[in-house]
């Protein structure tokens, strides 16, 4: 839809600030994307996008006209009506959300003369808009309203999310804040809901608090699964059908990664004990995560007896299928683990990115599932990728020394597999 647009600068062109802008640049507005990283403002200005996001990469093609990248904040400040912060809040040692960079925007600012609001879309502890607020105000800039506009989309599917959102949340404590921001998402298929900005904050990191605790309960039932005989995916199927429960993130496996639910719970776990309460449930939810990949480990040590001088091949190593992101992927843990145990590691995966890929500094990389478990004493299936479905694995088990296959995401049939000669543990299943 083109429309007369407003005058977006938005900082940080990660996958939040990619998306962000993209999206923004096809709603109509005018959108300078500004990122500290020389390379990635050149690949970008060169038409390349420099992550795998569906969509993304034409939709940027499409938008050239209103989409500019560049390193200079200046020019990323002039004219800009709205400010969008997408930069990256990493936790720090304490286990706080690292804020330098959202302060560094923040401290930019006063360069902006247009501006009229400053909208935070990072996710950041609850207190944060108070915080940029008094630093606007101390700046001279209390004329410019501030929001909060957490992001909920997930990777794989960011544009279609951030799009045809289930909401949108603006946390503004100012009415004409919160009406400019709504404005901004004109051509947004989706309900806008406005609220203070610290509830707008909770709001993120409660969500995706609740997310990662349906995750965690469902595979502490499929343990239970495991020791009662049941099958946790007729369970999980049978509990999702209660619309007050829902099928979404029901799915049990190897435990939860990526770059949000490992940040945004520990974040949320310290803002809690920064205030002095211990949140219980939420603790629980992290330990069964990594309990979760521990035991996936302990399975395959009862099965070959020890781990030294085992080789074990990893099938799958981003965090989940449709990316290329390799941030807090179980396949790191479970790669580190068995290092550790004196196993040789090698391992497969379509799409993650050598350079971020720590493990791939010690393991062997492979062009196909079949060539990795080439004379493997056994197979962990870590991530979900549809490609694993079509694999000759009657082949695949032939090459194996030992056909011992862990399915961390239950994503092939155990009578099939078992049929062909494998040793087949899967998480929850009979
Ligand atoms: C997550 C949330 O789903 C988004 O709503 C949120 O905006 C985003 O974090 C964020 O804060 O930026 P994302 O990290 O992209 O999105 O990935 P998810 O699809 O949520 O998956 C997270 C992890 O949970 C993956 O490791 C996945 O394999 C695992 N998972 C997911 C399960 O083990 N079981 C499930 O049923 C679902």
């Amino acid at each position: 839809m083109v429309r007369p647009g407003l005058r977006i600068a938005v900082f940080g062109a990660g996958y939040i600030g990619l998306v962000t802008g993209a999206c923004l640049a096809e709603l109509g507005h005018r959108v300078v994307v500004r990122d500290i990283d020389p390379e990635k403002v050149r690949l970008l200005r060169s038409g390349d996008v420099p992550i795998y996001e569906p969509g993304l990469g034409d939709m940027i093609a499409r938008n050239k006209e209103r989409l500019t990248f560049t390193l200079d904040v200046q020019e990323t400040l002039n004219g800009a009506e709205v400010v969008y912060v997408c930069v990256d809040t990493p936790p720090s040692a304490s286990g706080d959300a690292d804020l330098s960079r959202v302060w560094s925007v923040v401290r930019s600012l006063e360069a902006a003369s247009h501006l009229r609001a400053v909208v935070v879309k990072s996710t950041v502890p609850v207190g944060t808009g108070a915080r940029v607020r008094a630093a606007l105000d101390a700046a001279g800039l209390g004329h410019v309203g501030y929001a909060a506009n957490p992001e909920f989309t997930a990777e794989g599917r960011a544009v279609e999310d951030f799009l045809h959102p289930d909401r949108v949340v603006i946390g503004a404590d100012d009415d004409a804040t919160a009406a400019l921001i709504s404005e901004l998402h004109t051509g947004v298929d989706g309900p806008v809901v406005v609220m203070d900005v610290r509830s707008a904050e909770m709001a993120k990191l409660a969500s995706n608090a609740l997310l990662a605790t349906k995750i965690s309960f469902i595979n502490e039932i499929a343990t239970l699964c495991e020791k009662t005989g049941a099958d946790v995916e007729d369970v999980a199927r049978a509990v999702g059908m209660d619309h007050r429960l829902g099928h979404h993130f029901l799915r049990p496996g190897i435990g939860w990664g990526g770059s949000c639910f490992p940040k945004d719970s520990e974040a949320l776990r310290q803002l809690a004990s920064n205030t002095g309460y211990h949140l219980q449930m939420l603790s629980a939810v992290i330990e069964v995560n990594n309990l979760q990949k521990r035991r996936a480990i302990q399975r395959l040590k009862d099965e070959l007896g020890t781990l030294a001088g085992a080789r074990v091949a990893l099938l799958g190593m981003t965090f989940k299928p449709g990316t290329d992101d390799m941030r807090e992927a179980p396949s790191t843990v479970l790669a580190g683990r068995l290092l550790a145990e004196g196993a040789e590691v090698r391992c497969w995966d379509p799409m993650a990115r050598p350079a971020e890929a720590e493990p791939w500094t010690w393991t062997t990389r492979h062009e196909s599932p079949r060539s990795a478990v080439e004379g493997a004493d056994a197979a962990i299936l870590v991530t979900d990728w549809p490609q694993l479905k079509e694999v000759d694995w009657a082949q695949a088990a032939s090459v194996m020394r030992r056909p011992v296959f862990f399915d961390g995401r239950n994503l092939l049939d155990p009578a099939v597999m078992r049929s062909l000669g494998f040793t087949y543990i899967s998480v929850g299943r009979p």
